[in-house]
């Protein structure tokens, strides 16, 4: 990508409308831009970071087992009534009427709708487990939306349900959900921890969820100082000392990102959605559900991994892992630059953010540091001259001058060594 064809502008002032630190450097290194209150449009920079954070989650979740699917966002209000939720989820619940006047949710969640589908479909013990998710916008008339995509009032959300025969079953792939989950974490780069939780306005009796550390994080999560025991405080309100190994337990506020859910028979119960198990009986189907908030990812990615020149993004989601920065009238268009632009786009292809306008050379390193590029490919005109180019690396700030044509096997080393699954 060059440059001079992105319209998009880095802003250089502090955003008023801005609470945290994710919502600030999104809106200045141009992601994100607010169309109404908890509702976003997304920039390109923002799109790429997604289509990334996507990508991950779906390998992990084929990887588990699980099938893809796609289901309506409009939701007719019958669906809810069987389980009640038309009036038990309240006014977070977007409601609409068509011309016929008659009612739909926008949906927050698809338990109803999959339910619904997945009773049509499996007759038979002998067709299940099944595990399904999509990636889907979900619409929640939050009370108070903020914090920009933290809390949106339409937002994008991997969202997955499981159907077994037995609890055994349900528990057996429930656990799985929590190892991908994990997965998916540590490949998106972001250092979390799993909690006990709620189960809240979905229902049921088991609950986890994935937590990043922030300062800006609405939750709190209490965790032992000794062992992997942690807990919402919600779940454990006077909790002082660790259930498992007695050892006191240290507060923080922490961002949830991934909630998993054992439903057993919440929805398949009141909806009907029974199957033929082994001995011939009608029985409804145990059921799990499992989400990731992938938007609130971006932000939370952010909220942890940032400094005083802006964003400092994981390799593995990076809008562009690398920006090549030449410095000096002319020296866009020199013959090496433009070789080099050539052997780190047959390396990475289309990762690379070529800013090549005839600003001054502050303006491209403030405006690669806010954006957050992970590699920056720094040409000045006295090192080109000399056959040499420089390497800053955005997180650490260190800073490595080398022949040009050694670049892309710095790169790719560097690369390998914190992704070596890419
Ligand atoms: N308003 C929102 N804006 C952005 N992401 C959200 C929002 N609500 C939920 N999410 C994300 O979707 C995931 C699954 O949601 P869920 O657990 O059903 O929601 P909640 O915890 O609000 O009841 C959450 O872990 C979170 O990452
Ligand atoms: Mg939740
Ligand atoms: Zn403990």
């Amino acid at each position: 990508m060059k440059a001079s064809l992105d319209p998009v502008q880095t802003l250089h002032e502090e955003p008023a409308e801005a609470e945290v630190v994710s919502h600030r450097l999104m809106l200045r290194a141009g992601l994100v831009r607010k169309l109404a209150g908890g509702v976003y449009s997304y920039l390109p920079m923002a799109v790429r970071a997604l289509r990334k954070v996507e990508a991950i989650i779906r390998q992990e979740m084929e990887a588990a087992g699980a099938q893809e699917v796609l289901l309506p966002a409009l939701q007719p209000s019958d669906l809810w009534e069987k389980t009640d939720r038309w009036k038990a989820y309240g006014p977070e619940l977007f409601r609409v009427s068509d011309r016929h006047e008659r009612s739909f949710a926008l949906g927050p969640t698809h338990e109803e709708v999959i339910t619904d589908l997945v009773s049509q479909i499996i007759r038979s013990y002998r067709q299940l487990p099944f595990l399904a998710y999509q990636i889907q916008t979900k619409f929640r008339d939050e009370r108070r939306p903020r914090f920009g995509m933290l809390r949106g009032r339409e937002f994008i959300m991997k969202d997955a349900y499981s159907f077994s025969a037995s609890e055994a079953d349900a528990h057996r792939i429930y656990a799985r959900m929590q190892e991908t989950y994990a997965r998916i974490f540590r490949r998106l780069g972001l250092e979390h921890r799993m909690v006990e939780a709620d189960s809240g306005l979905i229902g049921g009796n088991l609950s986890h969820e994935f937590m990043i550390m922030a300062d800006s994080g609405e939750d709190t999560v209490i965790s032992c100082e000794k062992c992997v025991w942690a807990s919402n405080i919600e779940k454990a309100p006077d909790a002082e000392i660790c259930p498992v190994c007695g050892s006191p337990v240290t507060s923080r506020t922490a961002i949830e990102v991934g909630h998993v859910f054992y439903l057993a028979h919440k929805y398949s119960a009141p909806m009907g959605a029974n199957f033929l198990d082994a001995a011939g009986k009608e029985i409804p189907f145990f059921m799990g559900c499992y989400g990731i908030g992938v938007s609130r990812i971006l932000a939370a990615a952010i909220e942890q991994s940032h400094d005083g020149q802006g964003i400092v993004w994981p390799v593995s989601i990076a809008p562009y892992r690398n920006a090549v920065l030449p410095l000096g009238p002319g020296m866009a268009e020199r013959p090496e630059v433009l070789a080099l632009l050539d052997s780190i786009e047959s390396l990475w292809p289309g990762e690379t953010y070529f800013d090549d306008r005839e600003v001054r050379p502050g303006m491209k390193f403030q405006d690669a540091d806010l954006r957050g590029f992970p590699f920056q490919v720094i040409l000045g005109e006295r090192h080109v001259e000399k056959g040499n180019g420089e390497v800053k690396i955005r997180r650490s700030g260190e800073r490595i001058v080398l022949p040009l044509k050694d670049i892309p096997a710095l790169l790719s080393a560097r690369v390998q060594a914190i992704l070596p699954e890419s």
